[in-house]
């Protein structure tokens, strides 16, 4: 991989070194390489919850929000137009999903405040990468569904939490209350993009969180998204 875009000071710092090899790096810029075009304009009419989460993440004055996953760097960019006071970093396995982010951060003019890292989602440190160790905020939004070692990336995410921080996380739900016909259809189509919802995304968080989190869950838009949130103790008794 090769740097960016050099107008940008959005740090990239070349290839992912990921779990399996670069294998997953290839697969995603194999699916995005022609879709980053598309994306935004296409996955707002599928990709529902996303706003919800934006408006629910509310982080401090002056507070940091880390997105893993974050794809061109629409939540970012939405994210920061909200909550002017936050800064954010984002890390995405795929290059060509990066690129566009990186073009998309500048021309909102929001390198620096919004930064960006190549990274495996299932083994990072933003330490390393963004030399922040913790953040406020952390989301995963619709990316738990297309990481094999989705419950790992769930641990390495909320290990980036700050004492008292909290993680958002929306993906596809299982469409418990939509017609069987649909579900067959959208998780057939989905499975052409290595898209898998997560059935016990509720029960993972849970046993994520452990007993020093609390997790809040609830299904939107009648199933077809679940969102959930894990909020740390403040570490103060
Ligand atoms: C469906 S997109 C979601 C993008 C963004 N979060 C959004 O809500 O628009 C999923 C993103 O997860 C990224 N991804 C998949 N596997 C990953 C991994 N192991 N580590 C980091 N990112 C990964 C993909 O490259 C893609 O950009």
């Amino acid at each position: 991989m090769g740097s960016i875009n050099p107008e940008t000071a959005a740090r990239y710092s070349g290839p992912a070194p990921s779990h399996d090899g670069g294998s997953t790096g290839a697969l995603m810029d194999g699916i995005y390489r022609h879709q980053r075009h598309i994306y935004d304009a296409t996955r707002k009419f599928y990709l529902l919850g996303r706003d919800h989460l934006i408006v629910r993440l509310d982080p401090p004055q002056g507070g940091s929000v880390l997105e893993i996953g974050c794809g061109t760097g629409r939540n970012m960019l939405a994210a920061g137009r909200r909550y002017p006071y936050a800064r954010f970093c984002g890390i995405d396995i795929s290059e060509a999903m990066l690129k566009t982010a990186a073009t998309n951060i500048a021309r909102a003019g929001e390198v620096g405040r919004i930064r960006i890292a190549a990274a495996d989602a299932a083994d990072f440190d933003t330490n390393t990468l963004f030399g922040v160790p913790a953040f406020d905020r952390v989301v995963f939004s619709y990316t738990l569904s297309m990481i094999p070692p989705w419950r790992e990336a769930l641990a390495v995410g909320l290990a980036h939490l700050k004492p008292g921080g909290r993680a958002h996380i929306v993906d596809f739900g299982q469409q418990e209350r939509l017609p069987a016909a649909f579900r067959g259809l959208l998780f057939a189509w989905l499975k052409g993009f290595h898209v898998t919802p997560r059935a016990d995304l509720r029960e993972a968080l849970e046993e994520a969180a452990g007993e020093e989190a609390e997790v809040s869950f609830a299904p939107l838009y009648r199933g077809y998204a679940w969102y959930g949130e894990v909020s740390s103790q403040s570490g103060e008794r």
